[in-house]
């Protein structure tokens, strides 16, 4: 028995950071993503009972290292008295260097993971799943504007828009193509335990959310731009003031940052947004997407740019 996914990345503008249960992996806040197309991971679970132990492939290499967190999910998803499994998942982007590479690789995990069990599975309960594994893979299960709110017994994931709605373009600028140094469960738990802004950034997290919804609602791009470039900084401000201090950033993201400020300044509709990694994001209208793209990749610092239309949520791609 096996099964295929694919999921995407997805992008919070307005950011998770920190968490209220660490055991069950729920966030300290709620949060709003737009999930992207053109990114993608694709992951294959086969059920084989007659293999000793579980095999774990990444784009073609076997990665024992990253097993210990694949095998728990599947713990979670299939139950401990699962069969061995045999995954195998490729992603057309760089992993672990902050594009979220997480989040679509745990949601496309648990949707074939369930399907390959042949078990039937609201989204919302694939969400849940896959939140307790990454708390942003949640939001990878749904297509559009996405915002994942904290309920009393653990998050509720909704869309909000469609991306047809609002056809916002995406522009990642790759500054570091190598995995980052600390991951962002560890990051999260560092800034909570330590950064004497944690507890102000939980506490105006709700009013950032309504500023969020509020222009998303009414498609007001002065009023998103506004509100997630405050919404990221304040976050690495958090990290910043930890003990040890968690610095995602290098001299290219603060140039990237740098050029995003003076397309604005020539009235290109566009804005900034960076995750647990020293990765920027530009968000723009399609018209401003050229401008934008054209900017980041003369930069000495910038790799590669990937750009990517707003797309759908996890899906499966077959089932045997
Ligand atoms: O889902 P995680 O544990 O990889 O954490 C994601 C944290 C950020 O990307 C920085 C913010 C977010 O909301 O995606």
């Amino acid at each position: 028995m096996g099964a295929t996914a694919r999921a995407q990345p997805n992008i919070a503008l307005i950011k998770y950071w920190g968490k209220r249960d660490s055991e069950r992996n729920l966030p300290a806040v709620g949060s709003i993503s737009i999930t992207l197309d053109d990114l993608y991971t694709e992951t294959s679970v086969d059920l084989d009972g007659d293999l000793d132990r579980d095999r774990l492939s990444v784009n073609g290499a076997e990665r024992p290292d990253l097993l210990p967190r694949v095998a728990a999910c599947l713990d979670t998803v299939l139950g401990t008295d699962r069969p061995r499994c045999k995954v195998s998942s490729r992603s057309n982007f760089p992993l672990a260097a902050g594009l979220a590479s997480s989040a679509s690789s745990f949601a496309a995990l648990v949707v074939a993971a369930t399907a390959a069990r042949g078990l039937q599975r609201t989204t919302a309960k694939l969400a849940a799943l896959a939140g307790r594994a990454s708390g942003s893979a949640a939001r990878s299960l749904y297509g559009g504007f996405v915002e994942l709110r904290n309920g009393a017994d653990g998050v509720v994931v909704e869309s909000i828009l469609d991306g047809d709605a609002w056809p916002l373009r995406v522009i990642a600028a790759i500054t570091e193509p190598e995995a980052k140094l600390v991951g962002s469960g560890e990051a999260m738990e560092i800034s909570r335990k330590t950064s004497p802004f944690y507890s102000r950034w939980v506490e105006e997290q709700p009013m950032d959310l309504a500023t969020a919804r509020d222009a998303i609602a009414e498609r007001d791009f002065g009023m998103l731009a506004s509100i997630a470039e405050h919404n990221c900084l304040k976050m690495h401000s958090v990290m910043w003031a930890s003990r040890p201090p968690v610095v995602y950033w290098n001299s290219a993201t603060l140039d990237c940052l740098q050029t995003v400020r003076e397309l604005q300044s020539e009235g290109v509709a566009v804005f900034f947004t960076i995750d647990a990694g020293p990765q920027v994001k530009a968000v723009c209208l399609p018209g401003d997407e050229p401008r934008v793209v054209e900017a980041l990749s003369q930069l000495a610092g910038v790799h590669a740019v990937h750009s990517s239309a707003i797309g759908r949520g996890a899906a499966l791609v077959s089932c045997e």
